[in-house]
């Protein structure tokens, strides 16, 4: 299996919904642990329905949902046997293999993240690696401690059908091969990502989109970033990205070859609230309109080269697609390196055809003689484009 080109929607869920802060309050907070563990006991949500939530990620054209197993409070999500501090003892329903039975229902792949840092067991605090809450009293047990996630990813790998992705999250700085080995005899065809134990088969860029350059993928890669710009989990007051900057980052991360997990975080009851939902149609309403200049595409292989604004083209069945991921400069862009005249420009996100024409523009006179030609492309409504990102498919 491949992990291209594919958008998906990664839900943080945990207790930490109850503190309506960030999925890390119990450590960003200093809250206690005896405090956090007693309120996570608490954590029983009365409108959780999968269902939903895979409809919403369905509706946006989302192939695959990543759902927080375990985050860095140790609290589980699933029926385990090896803890009680888990969904089990405040809810009594195992949320995971709920939400794993509406994305079998509804056609849609399942990752599981899961989170080495574990603030509540008490062996296994690990300076080597970020992300650690100074709230343990024992001598930690890494030894011991990896025992622990063998069962668990075990029991995660084997009792919810086929997993698509594993998501280990914050690297342990600490190398054992047999964690993956494990999980590779558990689920031959699922990839695997770099935050583990050991080299993973795909990369894992956060947030800063601008930071990854512009070239094509080398490596399998899945960037992953939160309709949220302060939390993955529930926030009360959160601050929101633009519909603008969301569009624009995933498409940029998927043309040029990479996957794209947005995050939303449904809050104690269960519920993906209006303000998370609401931005996730948002980018679906864009995303259906470009999604086949994305998905499963190649690296344009004209070397076009575009003026006028920054652009990544991509190439499938005889279309080239423009992505201009940072959105356009003015209503016209031209176009060097072209290897005919198009039979047909569309702009993606409005549907309309663009008048094409091929000449001499000012800005590539020169006044020896050696003018170069560009194809032109004229008209398009830039200015009504300010909310997403902008993507032109020429048909040749
Ligand atoms: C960061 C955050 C963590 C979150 C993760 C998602 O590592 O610290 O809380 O779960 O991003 O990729």
């Amino acid at each position: 299996m491949k992990h291209e080109n594919k958008l998906g929607m990664f839900i943080h869920w945990g207790p930490y919904a109850l503190i309506e802060e960030h999925e890390q309050a119990m450590a960003k907070c200093s809250i206690p642990k005896e405090v956090y563990e007693e309120m996570a006991m608490g954590f029983d949500p009365d409108e959780y329905d999968p269902d939903k939530w895979v409809a919403l990620a369905k509706g946006a054209g989302m192939k695959y949902i990543c759902f927080t197993a375990k985050h860095h409070d140790g609290f589980c999500m699933w029926d385990t046997k090896y803890t009680s501090y888990s969904i089990m003892a405040t809810h009594g329903r195992d949320v995971l293999k709920e939400l794993s039975d509406a994305c079998h229902r509804q056609g849609m792949l399942l990752s599981i993240y899961y989170s080495n840092p574990d603030w509540h067991h008490p062996k296994a605090y690990n300076p080597n690696s970020t992300h650690q809450w100074c709230a343990t009293k024992e001598e930690s047990d890494l030894v011991e401690y990896r025992e622990y996630i063998k069962g668990q990813i075990t029991e995660l790998l084997t009792n919810y059908g086929k997993i698509y992705t594993l998501f280990w999250d914050i690297p342990p700085k600490l190398y054992d091969p047999t964690l993956n080995e494990l999980a590779r005899r558990l689920q031959p065809e699922m990839l695997i990502n770099d935050r583990g134990w050991s080299e993973g088969d795909f990369s894992t860029p956060e947030r800063d989109f601008n930071e990854v350059g512009f070239k094509r993928f080398e490596r399998m890669t899945e960037a992953c970033n939160s309709v949220g710009a302060e939390s993955w989990g529930y926030r009360r007051d959160e601050d929101f990205h633009t519909k603008r900057y969301l569009t624009q980052s995933i498409d940029k991360i998927m043309a040029m070859g990479g996957s794209y997990l947005i995050n939303v975080g449904p809050d104690k009851h269960g519920i993906i609230t209006e303000e998370y939902a609401s931005r996730i149609r948002a980018i679906g309403e864009w995303y259906k309109k470009v999604r086949h200049s994305l998905e499963g595409c190649e690296e344009d292989p004209y070397g076009l080269k575009v003026r006028g604004a920054r652009c990544i083209t991509t190439y499938k069945n005889g279309k080239s697609y423009l992505h201009f991921y940072e959105g356009l400069l003015s209503s016209g862009i031209n176009i060097e390196g072209y290897p005919k005249e198009p039979a047909e420009v569309k702009l993606l996100n409005t549907g309309t055809t663009l008048r094409t024409l091929i000449g001499l523009v000012p800005s590539l006179y020169n006044l020896d003689g050696t003018s170069r030609t560009a194809l032109r492309i004229c008209g398009i409504c830039a200015d009504e484009l300010e909310c997403e990102a902008p993507v032109i498919e020429i048909s040749w």
